[in-house]
């Protein structure tokens, strides 16, 4: 499905007249670079984990399930590792909107890092939930070496901390859920108030506090979606002009009808060229599914799987100690 001609001119015309746009993406954006999104009917990552087993999809990023089963996160790793993923064409055009000094702010939930490589400048973002350039061990905090970490998940092997008496798994500075954003973010999302044209790409708009943002926009203030469906409160406000589809084909299209075509098309290969010519970090041989399919071998015929059995011993002892708490207090 590709939009109506009057909402892209009508999305096309906000943009023309906008020079505050604060933007919002998500996973939606790079499905064309080869990374899955996460909630997307059986081809999103949470669908096609479930031969793991996991307590609930998401646990594979939760800090309660990592702490004590970080094998599924390091077994998935380098299929979804920025490594030598290109840019799209909709990254190409969030560089173009920077490009023409018309980008306030832009907040990514991705960590894939392709907004950068398509020439945004890192201090117009914020990678709201980390990124895979660094990593540390998740208990004591001590850094990690980068080669160290780069040969771990080219292996699917989990990185032990180095120092003295800690046995914490290493975890790269994403944030996982139960985890808390980086304090910036606080201070930046002051910027929505300051925006004039709001954009959401590729989101689900389904993990606070990242999905509150569009509703944080002035009212009126327009507000454009480009998804594949409706998500959030888009087609509330009379400003909101909805793009639904490829992500990629409405870029082309607005590009189209601001007279930014051949532009676009050239600062995308210019993106593709230069990430191409970094040294790519892993052979790109195993495919998301084969990784799955592997560890998946390893829980052959349990009911549940390891992780699962030591999450609900976790959330066991810690109810059981609460209750004894409380019985000692005499409140029960
Ligand atoms: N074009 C347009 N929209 C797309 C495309 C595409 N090519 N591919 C997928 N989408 C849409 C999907 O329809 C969905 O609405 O992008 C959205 C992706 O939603 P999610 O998979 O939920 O991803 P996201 O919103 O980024 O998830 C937020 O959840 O799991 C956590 O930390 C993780 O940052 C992530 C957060």
């Amino acid at each position: 499905m590709t939009p109506s001609l009057s909402d892209t001119e009508t999305a096309a015309t906000s943009i023309q007249n906008a020079h505050h746009i604060v933007l919002l993406i998500g996973a939606g954006i790079s499905t064309a670079a080869g990374i899955p999104d996460f909630r997307s009917d059986k081809t999103g990552l949470y669908a096609r984990l479930a031969p793991l087993n996991l307590p609930f999809p998401e646990a594979i990023f939760h800090i309660n399930y990592f702490r004590h089963t970080p094998e599924p996160f390091y077994a998935i790793a380098k299929a979804r590792h920025p490594r030598n993923l290109k840019p799209t064409l909709s990254h190409a055009f969030l560089g173009l909107l920077a490009k023409k000094d018309r980008v306030h702010f832009l907040f990514t939930q991705n960590i894939d890092g392709l907004e950068e490589d398509a020439f945004v400048p890192p201090g117009k973002m914020l990678a709201a939930h980390g990124n895979w350039k660094t990593q540390r061990c998740w208990k004591c905090k001590a850094a990690y070496p980068d080669g160290l970490m780069k040969r771990a998940i080219a292996e699917g092997e989990v990185p032990y901390c180095q120092e003295e008496g800690c046995d914490g798994p290493v975890k790269p500075d994403v944030v996982f859920f139960g985890e808390s954003l980086p304090e910036v973010f606080e201070e930046k999302e002051k910027l929505v108030d300051e925006a004039d044209l709001m954009i959401v790409v590729g989101t689900s708009l389904k993990v606070a506090p990242c999905s509150r943002l569009p509703r944080a926009v002035r009212e009126g203030v327009p507000r454009i979606l480009i998804n594949q469906e409706k998500v959030g409160d888009f087609g509330s406000r009379v400003g909101d002009v909805c793009l639904l589809g490829s992500c990629d084909e409405s870029a082309r299209a607005l590009a189209g009808a601001l007279g930014w075509g051949d532009e676009l098309e050239s600062l995308w290969g210019e993106a593709v060229a230069a990430k191409e010519s970094m040294e790519g970090d892993f052979e790109n041989e195993t495919s998301i599914d084969e990784c799955i399919r592997r560890l998946a071998q390893e829980n052959q015929g349990k009911m549940i799987s390891d992780g699962h059995k030591k999450m609900l011993e976790t959330h066991l002892e810690s109810k059981f100690a609460r209750l004894s708490t409380a019985a000692s207090k005499g409140n029960i």
